[in-house]
């Protein structure tokens, strides 16, 4: 690393430290580095305990059982129950605390909480695109407010790349096809490296960020500072009329193909019996392979938008998608739980909405 990025933070922090001028570990600076590093110096510990005893045991026997004379012969031993029975039970029992321990921090890890500040990330060879949901939009710089659980939305343009923030301890495949999420919580304001930790070609070891830790007031101001193109699901809603779109998916249900107001987060029967819950991924892959999925009741009529849509063009979409609210039913509106709670989007030429984000 030929700059460091500890110059924007404190140097009391720095100090406090336990391996102060040493960078052997990367910051904490999550709510999550604190049980990683928790767990990672519990296996440490007993990684160091067995090889110091084990290793002690056999210099000490070499030492004490060693021939002393020229004709001695060693007597021989046949089992002993006791011995056995307890180099098999206690490794058992830390290899059960080692596996629930690790369990629960992987689900930790692994499931957002229901309300998180979401932003898009592309990853292409080499650099991070990231698209936060009213319009901006960054190139391997990715600005987040600190305590407020943030979650990326990761897809590839090219091949497998892999997100990972040291000073978060969180990383994740970033796979072409597909949409993989990667969620965390900031605890300090600060500047931190991102790396691309799956090699990707020449310039892998260059596929570098930063992200940027801002008090929520600054981070307001840096939101409000750009954004001229609008958000995301309002450049959505132009290409949704650019590519005709909204010829076949009407809000009136005469269209050709299904309603699509209200429909994220519903579950849909298929035609082939099948059900599957409406998420980004299924949204992304009907507008890229129409056919593969097609909803019971429509024929499979839509043609592909594979080579006609950017990667940044789908999430524009999928985020038009989650934007349309169901129309207002005679019983009251209907609210899916999930576009309800996860992810509360904005409306297209809306403020309300980001101000309910940032918040
Ligand atoms: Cu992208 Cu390595």
């Amino acid at each position: 690393m030929s700059r460091s990025l500890r110059t924007d933070v404190s140097k009391d922090e720095a100090g406090a430290d336990m391996w102060t001028g040493i960078p052997l570990f990367p910051d904490s600076a999550s709510t999550m580095a604190g049980r990683v590093d928790a767990l990672y110096f519990f296996l440490v510990a007993v990684s160091v305990f067995f090889s110091v005893l084990i290793a002690g045991l056999i210099v000490f026997y070499a030492v004490k059982y060693r021939r002393r004379s020229p004709d001695s012969v060693g007597a021989s031993f046949h089992g002993g129950m006791a011995l056995e029975l307890t180099w098999t039970v206690v490794p058992f029992f830390i290899t059960i605390v080692i596996f629930v321990w690790g369990a629960s921090v992987f689900f930790a890890m692994s499931r957002p909480p229901d309300e998180t500040l979401n932003i898009y990330v592309v990853g292409k060879q080499w650099m991070w695109k990231f698209q936060h949901l009213d319009g901006q939009r960054e190139i391997n710089e990715l600005h987040v407010p600190v305590g407020r659980p943030v979650k990326l939305i990761m897809t590839s343009e090219d091949v497998i790349h892999d997100v990972f923030v040291p000073a978060f301890r969180v990383k994740a495949d970033v796979v072409p096809g597909r949409y993989t999420h990667l969620w965390f919580q900031p605890t300090k304001p600060g500047r931190y490296h991102l790396f691309c930790a799956e090699y990707c070609g020449t310039r892998h070891s260059g596929m570098t960020g930063e992200v940027i830790v801002m008090d929520p007031s600054e981070y307001q101001t840096w939101l409000s500072g750009g954004a001229p193109e609008g958000s995301l699901a309002s450049a959505g809603a132009r290409l949704f009329q650019d590519l005709a779109c909204n010829t076949c998916h009407r809000p009136d249900a005469q269209g050709r193909g299904p309603v699509l107001e209200g429909l994220f987060g519903k579950t849909v029967t298929l035609q082939s019996g099948e059900t599957i819950t409406v998420d980004e991924a299924y949204v992304r892959e009907s507008i890229l392979n129409p056919s593969a999925k097609v909803t019971a009741g429509f024929q499979p009529i839509m043609p592909t938008f594979q080579g006609l849509v950017t990667e940044e063009q789908l999430l524009e979409l999928v985020e038009y998608v989650k934007s349309l609210k169901s129309l207002p039913q005679p019983q009251g509106p209907q609210r899916s739980s999930r576009v309800g709670v996860e992810s509360p989007v904005p409306q297209p030429g809306s403020r309300a909405g980001v101000e309910m984000q940032t918040r």
